[in-house]
């Protein structure tokens, strides 16, 4: 296992020029662990283009070979996968490193879950911290057995899957991607209907991409949220998977083209499925300036480029009920509420305590070294905007989006802003320093 992480390599960034040009971003890494997955599921020949190589897929693709796939990179970003199909994985000889992968684990419990496998399931030091009890709960009633676990419910773990998984209705305790998904990909090997009921939509790429391989799936309006039914024992069949460019990552881009003064910039191929847009919607109601050029479907999901020109910015009240769609994205957004005239006050992140870092305590310590001024109230973050003095320190937690979020305030702060380790960017967009760079961004 990853006990010893590489030393830490801090970064700054400084006041830019006007950002001007075009960026793509790297392909979504919601899409690109699933492609894996699905291709580990299907019998036969998956493709994949434009997948995401950064080192949390990396690890999902390893841990696919460990269960039977046979996964072989064509050139870069393309990828294709002869897999075993449901029913038909094996037992992995050594445990699983998912590294930083909070999604690659869950979702690949989801496959032993269901599977009369044994796994063993572990990461690095921030992995090991993420509650894994949410997933191995509805697995338990689906039939699979935790072997051992750590204090908590955490990985290291060890699980035996379900020889004849037992399909189950859930419903899910928080609007959770990687909960819904988990349950539904153990139930793929389970004789009879899976149903995951979610009080609000999550993302849906589970879902879409289980009908693009073959499986019967109906997805109906339950309140405010949906009901997911899967029938089980399908024959996956093997499909042309086309990722499209992940808008948690474009995030970076869209915000440090919107507070570097002057900046006119076009970001390319764009996820726009509305489960992932809620950044954008309330970068506009801030008052942005962000235009969608040439909106098109690809691999089944809408995409745009979008222009994006500085302008002023105002704060704003994000309700709760948004966040399932702008999960990854409100550390970036709380950056961008800094340069804001006025108070911006985001609601219900709880969930935000449970990702790669406790996101919430880890933003507000670093908009104080920032000198921005903040508070914590229950589950909502406020933020007071201005021009953030900078010319601080932040903690990254090993969490790539920290990291991201805060040099991009020292792209427009008064003052560098330096992240105590940018090593961990790679799990999501190994060339966001290169692609800012070809922007007019000045790291150092
Ligand atoms: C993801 C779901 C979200 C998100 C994560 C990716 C997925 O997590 O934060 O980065 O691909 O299913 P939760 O399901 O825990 O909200």
């Amino acid at each position: 296992m990853s006990v010893f992480p590489p030393p830490p390599s801090p970064l700054s960034a400084k006041r830019s020029r006007p950002l001007k040009g075009r960026v793509r971003p790297p392909g979504d890494k919601s899409i690109s662990h699933r492609a894996f997955l699905f291709g580990l599921l299907s019998c036969g020949l998956t493709t994949v283009e434009g997948l995401l190589e950064g080192d949390d897929v990396m690890r999902t693709g390893k841990a696919c070979q460990a269960l039977g796939a046979v996964i072989d990179r064509r050139g870069p970003g393309a990828w294709r996968i002869q897999g075993v199909g449901v029913g038909a994985i094996l037992a992995p000889r050594q445990t699983l490193d998912f590294g930083n992968a909070g999604t690659g684990c869950r979702l690949m419990m989801g496959v032993v879950g269901g599977h009369g496998v044994t796994a063993g399931f572990d990461g690095d030091a921030s992995l090991r911290k993420r509650p894994m009890r949410r997933i191995l709960d509805p697995l338990r009633l689906m039939g699979a057995q935790v072997v051992s676990e750590t204090e908590g419910g955490r990985c290291p773990i060890v699980l035996k899957g379900a020889r004849d998984p037992a399909p189950i209705e859930y419903r899910t305790p928080v609007a959770s991607a990687q909960i819904k998904s988990a349950v539904l990909i153990a139930g793929l090997n389970a004789a009879g209907k899976t149903t995951v009921i979610e009080r609000e939509a999550s993302r849906d790429h589970t879902e879409k991409m289980l009908a693009h391989f073959g499986a019967e799936v109906t997805v109906t309006p339950e309140g405010e949220g949906r009901r997911i039914t899967l029938i089980g024992r399908p024959e996956l069949r093997p499909a042309a998977v086309v990722v499209p460019g992940d808008p948690s990552s474009a995030a970076f881009p869209i915000v440090a083209a919107s507070i570097v003064p002057g900046s006119d910039i076009v970001v390319e191929g764009v996820m726009m499925n509305p489960l992932r847009t809620g950044l954008l919607t309330t970068l506009k109601e801030m008052g942005a300036h962000i235009e969608a050029l040439d909106q098109r479907i690809e691999g089944g999901e809408e995409v745009a480029d979008l222009r994006v020109r500085a302008g002023t910015l105002h704060g704003v009240d994000v309700p709760a009920a948004r966040a399932p769609s702008m999960i990854d994205e409100y550390p970036i957004l709380a950056v961008a509420a800094s340069f804001a005239s006025g108070a911006t006050r985001m609601r219900g992140l709880h969930e935000l305590r449970v990702k790669e870092s406790d996101r919430l305590a880890a933003v507000a310590a670093g908009l104080k070294a920032a000198g921005v001024d903040c508070a914590i109230e229950g589950d909502d973050l406020i933020v007071e905007g201005g021009r953030p003095r900078g010319g601080g320190t932040v903690l990254t937690h090993m969490d790539h989006r920290i990291a991201m979020s805060f040099l991009i305030m020292g792209l427009a702060s008064l003052e560098p802003m330096t992240v105590d380790d940018a090593a961990m960017i790679a799990t999501s967009f190994p060339d966001f320093r290169p692609a800012m760079e070809r922007l007019g961004a000045r790291f150092g």
